[in-house]
């Protein structure tokens, strides 16, 4: 039987990938064994090791030992791998999000974490997730101590202290409910345009993906988002795909909807000139984000919990 990523090369996409859990690799044989294999899964994402409060829980001082072990993963088996994520509201310290900073002081803070995380990660990132989330889900633009201190204007700088910290990777803006084609995604257009307008690099936007069974929309509809953003000279990719179950246990019946929930999503890349790859977040039910962050939901992954291919896992391999 062929990998996912196997299949995903051949149909044209440039891999394809999952989260790594960093706890559950060094804890779970099985689930170790399956992330090294490089014809399942081409790229791998640190799952929580490169975000700003595992790399500079205070100021100054790095840290690096959890986002090298998916850096370390990623070399040994010859899977690229995803950077994640740099300017984010969220596992963001207090000793940055707290203060009230002037525009000179937070971007002295920000040059320093992305000229040492990018500097360290230098060369073994495909892309980097530069920002992540600026935007709410009803369009407005997401509060942050970023957002209260420079207004849109750390879109662009955020973008441009990347270019000069690692010119050699792709420069990402990623955010989830994009594939909904509303308020949302009009807004994170005009985010690109924005960027773009004042002369700073951006070279993809990452879809997230985190979806619902029976409530992903349609294949074309999928497309229809995702080239929005290509016709502005970007790539996308779905970064971090999961289509959970609103409740549990699921029928049979649900089982083949999140298996053409999972084929639609994959699908629409497919059919997308310039999308380059779909990442899951995470692929075993047994280690998953979803059912303490949606009450009730989950199961929503690729395989199960005792890592058996589920029906999703197979329609994904059938739409490659
Ligand atoms: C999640 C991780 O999966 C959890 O382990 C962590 O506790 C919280 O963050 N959007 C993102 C990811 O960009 O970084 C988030 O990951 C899920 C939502």
């Amino acid at each position: 039987q062929a990998g996912l990523n196997d299949l995903a090369v051949r149909a044209g996409l440039k891999y394809f990938g999952t989260a790594l859990g960093e706890s559950a690799v060094n804890s779970d044989a099985t689930y170790a064994s399956i992330i090294s294999d490089k014809s399942e899964f081409g790229q791998l994402v640190p799952e929580n090791g490169q975000k700003w409060d595992s790399t500079e829980p205070s100021q100054g001082q790095f840290n690096y030992a959890s986002g090298d072990i998916t850096a370390n993963k990623a070399k040994a088996n010859g899977q690229l791998m995803r950077c994640h994520a740099l300017i984010w509201h969220s596992q963001l310290p207090s000793w940055v999000s707290s203060p009230t900073w002037t525009k000179e002081a937070l971007t002295a803070v920000m040059q320093s974490h992305i000229n040492n995380v990018m500097g360290h990660y230098k060369g073994q990132c495909y892309a980097w997730d530069v920002i992540n989330e600026a935007v709410n889900d009803d369009g407005n633009w997401r509060d942050s101590v970023y957002l209260r201190t420079f207004s849109t204007d750390y879109f662009p700088l955020s973008f441009k202290l990347a270019k000069a910290a690692d010119p050699n990777t792709k420069l990402y803006y990623n955010d989830y409910n994009l594939e909904y084609n509303g308020a949302k995604t009009d807004r994170a257009v005009e985010l690109v345009k924005i960027i773009q307008a004042a002369g700073a690099p951006i070279d993809g936007v990452g879809f997230q993906g985190h979806l619902i069974v029976g409530g992903t929309p349609g294949r074309s509809s999928l497309a229809t988002a995702l080239k929005r953003f290509t016709a502005l000279g970007v790539e996308v990719a779905y970064t971090e795909l999961d289509i959970r179950h609103s409740s549990l246990p699921a029928s049979a019946s649900a089982q083949v909807t999140q298996g053409n929930d999972y084929a639609n999503v994959v699908g629409s890349c497919l059919d997308t000139a310039g999308c380059v790859g779909v990442t899951v977040w995470g692929f075993s039910d047994k280690y998953s984000w979803v059912p303490s962050t949606f009450s009730g939901a989950g199961d929503a992954l690729i395989y199960d919990k005792d890592f058996n291919k589920k029906a999703a896992w197979t329609s994904v391999s059938s739409v490659l």
